[in-house]
């Protein structure tokens, strides 16, 4: 059994490089005692996301126990339960049940009529970044800020509570890394806000936002069950905001490597939209797709994965395989991309269209406001996120006029 190295999370790329030249699957062993077959190849990666023998319903006879079996001594499951009734956690046909109760709420006319909002917070905050006058936190004062503001109002989540989801998403999007009393003290606060909020919906009338709309959403009489609702709500707001702010950061970081390159999408805003693609393949917020358990044996080149296992998808390793992508590690936006960033299968993910196109606002907005940004920080002080799901780093300390900074100072 692998253990995962010492700099994954700075950099998981030459450790996967080493795995794809191996094979394509992998047993592996993480900290807290989980243990989970880890797919690194492309054309693996796809298999499994689609196969109908690889599923992710937790509350499933095999399911519980393949995750009981895998968590070891981590006791990982042991989360609030009323969270866990949603998309992502369903397999047909309730996944298509909920799915279908939930995308007209992601409509690309809904998300266009957005922009303008998205475009006003995001100026907003640079606003803001522009009177501090000094080193900033990028992540915390602009990456971050934006996409939760969005979802929460999206949502109609008041803005002003918007501060301990940054602490709860991140105790619980990383089911394989968390502490179960992190997980447990997380999720437990999430479920009473979101009952007080559905609550105070059905007591004072519906609004236009997103919770309303899923409280009154029905398809031939079909509707969702409270917790449907609850887990729904949760999930948008986790899946919303953690992948996004990490898609703006990273891109910040990518871009800032070549301040040129950087400071020419000033006068080329079309060039943004595929170098935010390339971004995805390259340096994509998701590492690892969310778990899953065979109900059968599957094998995947050379190796079986047996029933009643843990699966992981390594979407950063398929989106660097060689046997795929000329010259992966390369950063080039003029590629034709097929990455697997946002998934792949039915689960691919809802909101496409918002989170391109906030982040293709939060960049063109950041470059028109601020052309001579430069990284306050070398490279190897940057502190990387240890998350096994979503890759990126813990703050991006930047100098917004681009002055050169004694790190001395810093
Ligand atoms: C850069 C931004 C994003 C990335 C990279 C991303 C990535 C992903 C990935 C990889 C999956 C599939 C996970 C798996 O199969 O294990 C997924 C699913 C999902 N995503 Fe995202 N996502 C992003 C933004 C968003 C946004 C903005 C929303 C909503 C507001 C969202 C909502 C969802 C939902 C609801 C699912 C579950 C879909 C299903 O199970 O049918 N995502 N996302």
């Amino acid at each position: 059994m692998r253990q995962l190295p010492a700099d994954f999370f700075r950099t998981p790329y030459a450790f996967y490089r080493q795995l794809r030249a191996e094979g394509p699957v992998h047993q592996i062993g993480l900290r807290n005692g989980v243990r989970a077959w880890l797919v690194v190849d492309y054309d693996a990666a796809k298999e499994v996301l689609r196969h109908p023998d690889i599923r992710k319903d937790p509350h499933s006879e095999t399911g519980a126990q393949a995750r009981q079996a895998a968590a070891g001594r981590s006791g990982v499951t042991a989360a609030n339960q009323r969270l866990s009734y949603h998309l992502l956690n369903a397999d047909p046909p309730r996944h298509s049940r909920l799915r279908k109760l939930v995308t007209p709420a992601f409509a690309p006319a809904r998300m266009d009529a957005l922009a303008s909002r998205v475009e006003s917070i995001a100026d907003e905050l640079l606003d803001r970044i522009d009177l501090a006058a000094g080193l900033v936190d990028l992540l915390a004062e602009y990456a971050f800020p934006l996409p939760i503001t969005v979802i929460c109002e999206l949502l109609g989540v008041p803005v002003e509570d918007r501060e301990p989801f940054r602490e709860w998403s991140a105790a619980v999007v990383d089911t394989p890394m968390s502490t179960p009393e992190g997980m447990r003290e997380a999720t437990d606060a999430i479920v009473d806000y979101f009952d007080r909020l559905v609550a105070l919906r059905r007591e004072h009338g519906l609004g236009d936002d997103l919770i309303s709309h899923l409280l009154t959403v029905t398809d031939d009489g079909d509707r969702l069950s409270h917790d449907e609702l609850i887990s729904m709500a949760f999930l948008i707001l986790v899946a919303g905001h953690e992948t996004t702010v990490n898609l703006i950061g990273n891109t910040v970081l990518t871009l800032l490597a070549d301040p040129p390159r950087y400071r020419a999408l000033r006068d080329r805003p079309d060039a943004v939209a595929p170098l935010i693609e390339e971004v995805l393949r390259h340096n994509g917020p998701v590492n690892v797709a969310t778990l899953r358990y065979t109900i059968a044996p599957i094998a995947l080149g050379a190796t079986e994965i047996p029933a009643g296992e843990l699966v992981m998808v390594a979407l950063a390793s398929a989106n660097r395989d060689e046997r795929h992508f000329a010259d992966p590690a390369a950063f080039d936006p003029d590629r034709a991309s097929s990455h697997l960033a946002f998934g792949y299968g039915i689960h691919y993910r809802l909101g496409a269209g918002l989170a391109r196109m906030e982040a293709r606002i939060a960049l063109t907005r950041l470059v028109t406001r601020f052309p001579e940004l430069r990284l306050a920080v070398g490279d190897e002080e940057l502190r990387w996120r240890e998350s096994i799901l979503i890759r990126g780093v813990q703050d991006l300390p930047v100098d917004p006029a681009g002055a050169p900074v004694d790190p001395a100072l810093l």
